[in-house]
């Protein structure tokens, strides 16, 4: 699988797996092991998925079966909480520790803050910062985040621009402004949701219907190429071993010009995960 680089030249590949809802262990197992034989190295977990372990021992198992890929072959990402950024008060160095020495990961790829706790986040962000200066976590970054929490990190002191932002983005949301924001500033964009978890609206949406046939694809692939030609990182769940192929197999095709206007069109600022305290006014 190729990869796009940081804005640190760590390289990230160019579509990442997720792990929300994925509750059974052999699902993941299979998934994970799926990924592995087709060169799909890229993961997303957080302590709130309750998948950090389950996702760490899959891939464990995985590697001991390919004696030819190594952990430093593989971009494993999780998350600090908005719980343990409260608790801490922003100190999240135990939480990391404690995420690393029960998964055995030695390091992690990124580590992201996974909304934008009102209180604590531009203090989490500064803990991260030295984490990643000790080399703990290779890359960091925010979720959820608007356009004014990345003036308010500058403003409040924040020395790293965030490497990665992972936000809500599919085609009922495409976020242009605050792709384009990232974008300027050399931040990698991950699309989560990319699928818009399927949803009957998207799924039945008979314009993404019509570009699937006429590409001779899935929806849900056509999709994800969408993400893949903007220049973004889909993360996208699936607890089907049948589905790790489909959705990672999106390379083959190029969507026209006139057609990713389309499925921008198709914009209405829908969302699954809302903003709501976590992400106030300022
Ligand atoms: N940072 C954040 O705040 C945040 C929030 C939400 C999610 N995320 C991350 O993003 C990941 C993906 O988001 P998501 O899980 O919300 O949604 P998603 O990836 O858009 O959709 C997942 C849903 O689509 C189904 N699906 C997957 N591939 C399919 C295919 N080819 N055809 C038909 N159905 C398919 C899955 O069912 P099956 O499992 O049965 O295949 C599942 O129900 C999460 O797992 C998580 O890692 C991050």
């Amino acid at each position: 699988m190729e990869s796009i680089s940081l804005s640190n030249e760590v390289k990230i590949p160019k579509i990442m797996l997720g792990s929300f809802q994925m509750n059974k262990e052999s699902d993941m197992d299979e998934v994970v092991e799926e990924a592995l034989t087709h060169g799909v190295y890229g993961f997303d977990t957080s302590p709130s998925y309750k998948t950090e372990e389950m996702l760490a021992n899959a891939i464990h198992k995985s590697l001991s079966k390919h004696s030819d890929i190594k952990r430093s072959d593989l971009f494993v990402d999780s998350k600090i909480d908005s719980w343990q950024m409260m608790e801490g008060k922003g100190d999240i160095r135990k939480y990391v520790e404690e995420m690393l020495e029960k998964t055995n990961l030695s390091y992690l790829d990124l580590l992201l803050i996974h909304w934008p706790e009102p209180n604590f986040y531009t203090e989490t962000y500064k803990c991260m910062e030295k984490l990643y200066e000790e080399g703990i976590i290779k890359s960091i970054g925010v979720c959820n985040f608007r356009i004014r929490h990345f003036e308010r990190l500058i403003k409040d002191g924040a020395t790293i621009t965030p490497h990665v932002m992972q936000n809500e983005i599919h085609p009922f949301n495409v976020e242009e402004e605050l792709v384009n924001y990232c974008k300027d500033h050399g931040i990698v964009v991950q699309a989560y949701s990319p699928l818009c978890r399927m949803i009957p609206e998207i799924a039945n949406d008979a314009t993404l219907n019509i570009l699937a046939r006429k590409y001779n694809v899935s929806v849900a692939q056509l999709m994800l190429r969408f993400h893949t030609e903007r220049g973004l990182v889909p993360i996208v769940k699936t607890s089907s071993k049948k589905r790790v192929l489909e959705n990672t197999d999106i390379f083959g095709f190029t969507i026209e010009d006139d057609d990713m206007t389309t499925i921008s069109m198709l914009d209405r600022h829908f969302k699954m995960f809302l903003e709501s305290r976590c992400c106030p006014g300022y």
